[in-house]
């Protein structure tokens, strides 16, 4: 049975380091190879350094998988869609590759990347890479815990990967999608405490939940919480961090899912809205800068494509 890559259901961890690159021209041979080679080297250093609890994911963006894996395609897997509605917009950049390295440990992620792009170094061009860290008790710089409904336990790996009877080919793998958001905190903080939440759709100090109907239809909680047609819950397993230093903060969003299509129904509700102007005013205070769209496949995928 395959196994997944242990980053995307793993707990959250104090520090993370992103990297995206694109790879170069006739360089597809190499980059299978080295791929499959990245595992050996993340366990080496999660042995080393075992008390750093190192949590790692490759992914394979939509525009390079025909390049990488010609044979066949995830279901439904495409590039990032740019969004506009109004003002309202979320960019789409599609880089070719990315390494999500985390740990409680900065350097323990610094030496990992330094690894990481030694080895992908003549095949790949570092498009950006972001270093996120965990704020308080995890919450996003806007002040709110942010994670909180996130699925958890078995029901979590349900969320996050592929099952066998979906796609036995990828069974194991998972749909990623990120987007570097940046907060606009002067004009977050004009906003009283009350104001702030009903944006969230939660308490800020305590984390509470409104109740249902308390929660206005702006609320980020009322337009990301969307259900089926059978009344499920369409759900995403969020992995978010903060980044940043004194002149720009925000969140680096962060989401796997066992299909591409929630995170996708979620961004769109977040801008265009239920179709009564009710779209998520935590837009009004962060704007996304990048947006890219990746499938990790399990471990045993990656090995046996550098096989072949
Ligand atoms: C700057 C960007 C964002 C910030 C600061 C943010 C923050 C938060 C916070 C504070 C919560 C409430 C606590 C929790 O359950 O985690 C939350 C919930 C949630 N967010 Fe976001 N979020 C952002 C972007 C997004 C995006 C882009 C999506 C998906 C397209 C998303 C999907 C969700 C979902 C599904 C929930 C749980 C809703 C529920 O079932 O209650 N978020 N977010």
């Amino acid at each position: 049975m395959a196994r997944e890559q242990f980053g995307i259901c793993a707990e959250p961890n104090l520090h993370s380091y992103y990297l995206m690159f694109n790879v170069l021209d006739n360089k597809n041979n190499f980059i299978r190879k080295a791929l499959a080679a990245l595992p050996a080297l993340f366990d080496d250093y999660a042995d080393q350094f075992s008390e750093s609890n190192l949590n790692t994911v490759i992914a394979i963006g939509a525009n390079y998988w025909d390049e990488y894996y010609p044979q066949a395609r995830p279901q439904g897997f495409k590039p990032f869609s740019h969004l506009q509605v109004e003002d309202r917009y979320a960019p789409a950049n599609n880089y070719d590759l990315f390494i999500e390295i985390r740990s409680d440990r900065a350097d323990v992620n610094h030496v990992v990347s330094i690894n990481v792009c030694e080895l992908l170094n003549d095949a790949v061009e570092l498009v950006e890479q972001v270093k996120g860290f965990r704020y308080l008790d995890g919450r996003d710089l806007t002040g709110f815990v942010d994670g909180s409904e996130n699925p958890k336990g078995m029901h979590k790996r349900e969320v996050a990967l592929v099952s066998e009877t979906e796609q036995a080919e990828f069974a194991k793998g998972s749909y990623l999608h990120i987007q570097r958001y940046k907060h606009n905190l002067t004009l977050w903080q004009t906003l009283k405490e009350k104001q702030q939440e009903d944006i969230i759709g939660r308490t800020k100090r305590d984390d509470i939940e409104y109740a249902s109907e308390d929660k206005p239809l702006t609320a980020h909680i009322k337009r990301t919480n969307l259900k089926d047609s059978n009344g499920k819950s369409l759900e995403i397993v969020r992995q978010s961090m903060p980044y940043g230093h004194m002149k720009i903060q925000g969140l680096f969003f962060v989401a796997y899912c066992h299909t591409p299509e929630n995170f996708e129904l979620q961004l769109k509700s977040m801008i265009a809205g239920d179709g009564h102007g009710n779209f998520d005013h935590l837009l009004k205070y962060t704007q996304a800068e990048t947006g890219a769209a990746f499938f990790a496949p399990s471990l045993d995928f990656i090995a046996a494509i550098a096989e072949n």
